[in-house]
């Protein structure tokens, strides 16, 4: 599913991150910026040990800010790292620091010249943020952003589930 926003297209897509051919993957990291499962672990995996060399200089990332790598093997020729919020009850904060880590990884595309950019569903995994409230969050967010910013040209959600798919695409109706 697509949607044109001004020069810009924005589109949900069910498949897997790695494979993307976009500018930039974002990868859905954690503090330490060290790797971990989920996509954490296929990005390192399939980028191989350039990225978490780099992430290592990096020394680590703060909750809704956003890091630059090279993409390492990836088709990607960069991977944004940014860390969502852990999920506890959605009065600490937890809404604007996912907000947070779509809005940081697009400055940081639009600060590097990168002009396309893939984006798991940050925090719906291992940090426990439910689909239907990521999913409105993180499109809102992005649209936000595309309407100040044509130079940022494609943003593909790449959903790895059909659940999450159905969810990103029932709330793109919404946003
Ligand atoms: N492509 C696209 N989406 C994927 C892929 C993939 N290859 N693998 C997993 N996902 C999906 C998950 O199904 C989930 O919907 O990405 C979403 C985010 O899940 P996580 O990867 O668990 O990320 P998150 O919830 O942000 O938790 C981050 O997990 O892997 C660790 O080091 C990471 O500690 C950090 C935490």
């Amino acid at each position: 599913m697509q949607v044109k926003l001004g020069q810009s297209v924005l589109e949900i897509v069910e498949g897997d991150l790695t494979r993307q051919d976009t500018d930039a993957l974002v990868n859905a990291a954690n503090p330490s910026l060290r790797g971990g499962g989920g996509v954490d672990g296929a990005i390192h995996r399939a980028g191989g040990p350039k990225i978490l060399e780099e992430c290592l200089q990096i020394g680590g990332c703060p909750t809704g800010e956003a890091r630059l790598t090279t993409g390492g093997n990836l088709k990607a020729r960069y991977v944004i790292h940014t860390v969502g919020p852990v999920y506890k009850d959605g009065s600490h904060g937890e809404p604007q620091l996912l907000a947070s880590c779509y809005r940081e990884s697009l400055k940081l595309a639009s600060a590097k010249g990168i002009k396309t950019v893939a984006f798991p569903s940050i925090s719906t995994g291992a940090y426990g943020y439910p689909l239907k409230e990521a999913a409105r969050i993180a499109l809102q967010t992005v649209k936000e952003y595309l309407a100040q910013h044509p130079e940022i040209t494609l943003v593909r959600f790449v959903l790895f589930e059909k659940t999450a798919y159905e969810e990103y695409e029932e709330a793109l109706k919404s946003v």
